[in-house]
């Protein structure tokens, strides 16, 4: 059996935490063979600790045998202590009359705080996932507030989108969803995100030339892939819960355990390539190995493309300066 590992997770008792740590305990994130020790965030309010205490009673419950511990704190020093797994889940969401602009401000003070701690006390090899929206710019902060830890270490929930554009183009094209590789989602996690398949392949068949209906891709595909996140929340009264920890679980068991040469969605600190300007947190297609991920380079980018990457580079752009004033 491998030493365990510590996996910590914030927002422990949100709707996300309740669909995701379960799986990771019981193996699905990190393999059947890998151990963890959970140490779970979250907010110091005593209904949220006592919800958090809840959640461990059943996770203890649970009995799983890769469960080697478990921490549950208010403290981000101690949460991220020796992690070297971070899932940023926890976050503020948008209340009543909250502009867009208010809750990056609220949530840029979470992940500033967030951010200095892990670069304190997790391991310099520690993998971050921030899932809390808006969860690029929240990446870029964290990522920007740990000077001594590797940028590339930080990385953004694009998963979800990508997974849901895998979905719509199955039902499209009446395959199989596993079938369908080098699809892409770039940019933001918004509604401005630019889901791509036009070098997505079933068979080694183009999933383009099969569709063949650039009408579908422009006013079906794309705004259905751009606002599923809010006909979700139409829907049930509440944001995607099981979807986005299924897509955690996906980046980061990917992330870790490798890809095999398949292309995966991930926002990644930008290397100027592509035309996005470095260290802007972009989702961009990448292949991991090795605990590594690669980005794609060389895709031919067409006025379209262009047109639809730049789009959603400019809100991110304007999402970094609404908070620069606090990583000054
Ligand atoms: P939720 O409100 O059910 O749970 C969030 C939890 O985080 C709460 O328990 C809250 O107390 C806690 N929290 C808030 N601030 C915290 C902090 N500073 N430290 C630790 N914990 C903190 O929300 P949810 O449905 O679990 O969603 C969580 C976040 O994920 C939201 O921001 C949501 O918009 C986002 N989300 C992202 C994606 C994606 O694809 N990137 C998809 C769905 C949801
Ligand atoms: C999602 O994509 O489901 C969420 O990010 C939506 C949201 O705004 O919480």
């Amino acid at each position: 059996m491998k030493q365990p590992v510590r996996v910590a997770v914030t927002g422990a008792a949100g709707q996300i935490g309740y669909s995701l740590l379960f799986r990771i305990a019981s193996g699905e994130m990190l393999g059947k063979d890998q151990p963890v020790i959970l140490q779970m965030l979250e907010v110091p309010f005593e209904k949220a600790q006592a919800a958090l205490k809840g959640v461990m009673m059943e996770l203890d419950d649970c009995a799983f045998p890769l469960l080697a511990g478990m921490v549950g704190s208010d403290d981000p020093n101690v949460a991220f202590k020796d992690a070297d797994y971070a899932l940023l889940v926890g976050a503020r969401p948008r209340g009543p009359g909250m502009e867009r602009s208010d809750l990056l401000q609220e949530n840029a003070k979470i992940f500033t705080v967030q951010g200095k701690a892990l670069n304190d006390v997790a391991s310099r090899n520690v993998k971050v996932l921030v899932v809390g929206n808006p969860a690029n710019t929240n990446a870029y902060i964290a990522m920007k507030s740990a000077p001594d830890l590797p940028a590339k270490n930080f990385t953004a929930m694009l998963r979800l989108d990508h997974n849901r554009a895998l979905s719509q183009l199955a039902s499209k094209t009446g395959k199989d969803v596993a079938a369908i590789e080098t699809m892409t989602v770039w940019g933001n996690h918004s509604p401005t995100m630019y889901a791509d398949y036009r070098f997505a392949t079933i068979a080694g068949a183009s999933v383009k030339d099969m569709i063949n209906d650039e009408d579908w891709n422009r006013n079906v595909f794309l705004p259905t892939v751009g606002k599923r996140g809010g006909a979700i929340i139409e829907a049930r009264g509440l944001s995607s819960a099981a979807s986005a920890a299924n897509a955690a679980i996906d980046h980061m068991h990917d992330w870790a355990l490798g890809t095999n040469g398949k292309w995966v969605t991930m926002g990644i600190p930008s290397d100027g390539s592509y035309g996005i300007p470095e260290g802007v947190m972009y989702g961009v297609p990448v292949t991991c190995a090795n605990g590594e991920y690669t980005r794609v380079e060389g895709l031919e980018i067409d006025a379209f493309s262009r047109e639809r990457m730049d789009f959603t580079l400019n809100e991110l752009l304007e999402e970094r300066d609404g908070v620069a004033h606090l990583l000054s």
